[in-house]
């Protein structure tokens, strides 16, 4: 299962990367926001450190980028799309999962600019992505379960029809807004192929009450115990 981190803050990503060595990052307006930087110099940053790294290429480290979310024509977002792609070789435009989304996503494909389809919230709102030979397909967790939704079923659901229809693998399963740690659980049992959430639910898998009780047990046991 590959990790992402979702974010647009560099400390984070750089923290996130040599700590838990996150496969990549994916970005939302409200990151972009959270950030403190304007839309173009977050995304040139990001770049810049890919580089730095020497992560060049969409396989080694993709991060999404979301285009300007009141564009509902795809010839709209298929401009602005290909100016963010110019930037770097890791970027993979998120578009939202509407009629000028999927039709932006299906032609930004055909012209070699990976796509991520994104506030999918069904399992029929992930087939059209799939169909159109998107890198990415962005089902949303978190939003569902603060409403009372479980989610396992839906993310489980999608995972059969990609197997069923030969998507599955070409069209990569992203959990978003995942909120806790147990949630990483159920999308990595029903077979997603990532999730992205933020740094402290990454923290949060490794927190257990017994491993803090269990390493005191042992800090007694060394304290009590000679070394040479
Ligand atoms: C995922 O790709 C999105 O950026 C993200 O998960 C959206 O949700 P959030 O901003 O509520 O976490």
């Amino acid at each position: 299962m590959k990790f992402f981190l979702d974010s647009a803050k560099l400390d984070e990503i750089k923290f996130a990367y040599n700590t838990f060595g996150i496969d990549g990052v994916t970005t939302n307006p409200r990151h972009i926001m959270a950030s403190g930087k304007p839309f173009m110099k977050a995304i040139k940053d990001i770049a810049e450190w890919i580089k730095e790294e020497g992560l060049e290429g969409v396989d080694k480290f993709p991060v999404s980028v979301e285009i300007n979310p009141h564009f509902d024509k795809a010839e709209d977002m298929i401009k602005m799309a290909r100016e963010v792609a110019a930037i770097s070789p890791n970027f993979v435009i998120k578009i939202p999962a509407i009629e000028g989304g999927i039709e932006a996503a299906r032609k930004l494909e055909k012209e070699g600019i990976r796509t991520n389809v994104t506030l999918i919230f069904s399992p029929s709102g992930a087939i059209l992505p799939a169909k159109n030979g998107s890198l990415f397909v962005s089902p949303f967790i978190g939003w569902k379960e603060s409403n009372g939704e479980d989610c396992k079923q839906y993310i489980q659901d999608i995972v059969t029809i990609y197997k069923n229809y030969g998507y599955y693998g070409k069209t990569e399963i992203i959990c978003a807004a995942i909120r806790t740690a147990k949630q990483i659980a159920d999308c990595a049992v029903a077979g997603a192929d990532i999730v992205t959430c933020g740094l402290a639910v990454y923290q949060d898998m490794m927190k257990h009450a017994y491993t803090t009780q269990g390493l005191g047990v042992f800090c007694d046991a060394w304290d009590n115990t000679v070394t040479e």
